[in-house]
C-alpha cells in the first residue's frame, strides 16, 4: 500500500505518520525530516535545502522528485507512507508517473484538516530535539529553564521556519502551491479528509479507520 499524508503546516503530519507507520509497520519517509538530515550533516543537498526552507519556501520539484524516487524502491514492510511529498502539482504527477512505472498508485491520500488559528498556535508552541529529532508540543513538553529532551538529554531548539514571519509565509505557500493537490488526489477518488484538531491519539484513531476501510474495500488485510 502506498499512502500520502497532506495538511497545511502544523497539521500534524509527522505526529500521525509515526503513529501510523509504527502501527502498520509501513515505511515512513518524511521528506522535511530527510532534508533536515542533510541540513545537519552539512551537505551539498542540505545546504541548498536550507536556504529554501529557513524563509519557508518550497525546494524545487526536480531536487524533491530525484529524492524520493530513489526511496520508491526501498523494501516497504506493508507499503509507504509519504509525508510532506507530494507538495505541488508536478510532483503528484510525477509520483503517479514513477508508481505506474512499476504497475503501483497512490492507494490513498489521507488529509489533515485544521484551521489556520490553530496551525500557528502549534507552530509557535513547537519546540524539536536536535539530537533525536523529538517533537514536542509546548503544553506537552518539558518547560521553563529544563528545555531538555526527555529521550536524549539534548536541549531543544526551535525550527527556523517556526519564526512567525516564515509560518506567515509557509501558509501562503501552502495556499497557492498544495492546495491543489487536494483536488488531484480527489479527481482520483482516493482523497479522504479528517479532522485533525482533536487530541492527537483520537485524530490517529481516526486515520486508522479510513485506512482499515479503505484497505478492506480494496481486498487488503491490514493488521491495526
Ligand atoms: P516539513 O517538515 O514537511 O514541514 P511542514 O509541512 O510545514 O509541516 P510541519 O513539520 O511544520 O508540521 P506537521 O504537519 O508535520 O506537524 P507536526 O506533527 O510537527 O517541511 C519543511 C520544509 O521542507 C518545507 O517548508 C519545504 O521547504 C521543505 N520540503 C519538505 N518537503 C518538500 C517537498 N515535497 N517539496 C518541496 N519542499 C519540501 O505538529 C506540529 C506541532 O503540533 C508539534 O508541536 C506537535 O507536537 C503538535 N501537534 C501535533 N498534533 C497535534 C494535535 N492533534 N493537537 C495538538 N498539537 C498537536
Amino acid at each position: 500500500m502506498l499512502i500520502v499524508l497532506l495538511g497545511a503546516p502544523g497539521a500534524g503530519k509527522g505526529t500521525q505518520a509515526q503513529m501510523l507507520a509504527a502501527r502498520l509497520g509501513m515505511l515512513h519517509l518524511g521528506t522535511g525530516d530527510l532534508l533536515r538530515v542533510e541540513a545537519a550533516a552539512g551537505t551539498a543537498l542540505g545546504r541548498l535545502a536550507s536556504s529554501y526552507m529557513d524563509r519557508g519556501d518550497l525546494v524545487p520539484d526536480d531536487v524533491m522528485i530525484s529524492m524520493i524516487q530513489a526511496r520508491l524502491s526501498a523494501p516497504g514492510g506493508q507499503g509507504i507512507l509519504l509525508d510532506g511529498f507530494p507538495r505541488t502539482l508536478a510532483q503528484a504527477r510525477a509520483l503517479d508517473k514513477a508508481l505506474g512505472d512499476t504497475g503501483r498508485q497512490v492507494d490513498l491520500a489521507l488529509f489533515l484538516r485544521v484551521p489556520d488559528d490553530e496551525l500557528v498556535r502549534r507552530l509557535a508552541a513547537r519546540a524539536t530535539c536536535p539530537g533525536c529529532g523529538r517533537v514536542y508540543a509546548a503544553a506537552a513538553g518539558p518547560s521553563g529553564s529544563d528545555m531538555r529532551c526527555e529521550d536524549c538529554g539534548a536541549t531543544l531548539t526551535r525550527r527556523e521556519d517556526d519564526r512567525s514571519e516564515a509560518v506567515r509565509h509557509r501558509l501562503e505557500v501552502y495556499a497557492e502551491q498544495t492546495a491543489p493537490v487536494l483536488d488531484h488526489y480527489r479527481e482520483a477518488g482516493s482523497l479522504h479528509g479528517v479532522d485533525g484538531e482533536g487530541p492527537a491519539e483520537e485524530v490517529g484513531e481516526a486515520l486508522a479507520r479510513v485506512v482499515s476501510l479503505a484497505g478492506a474495500s480494496a481486498g487488503e488485510t491490514l493488521q491495526l
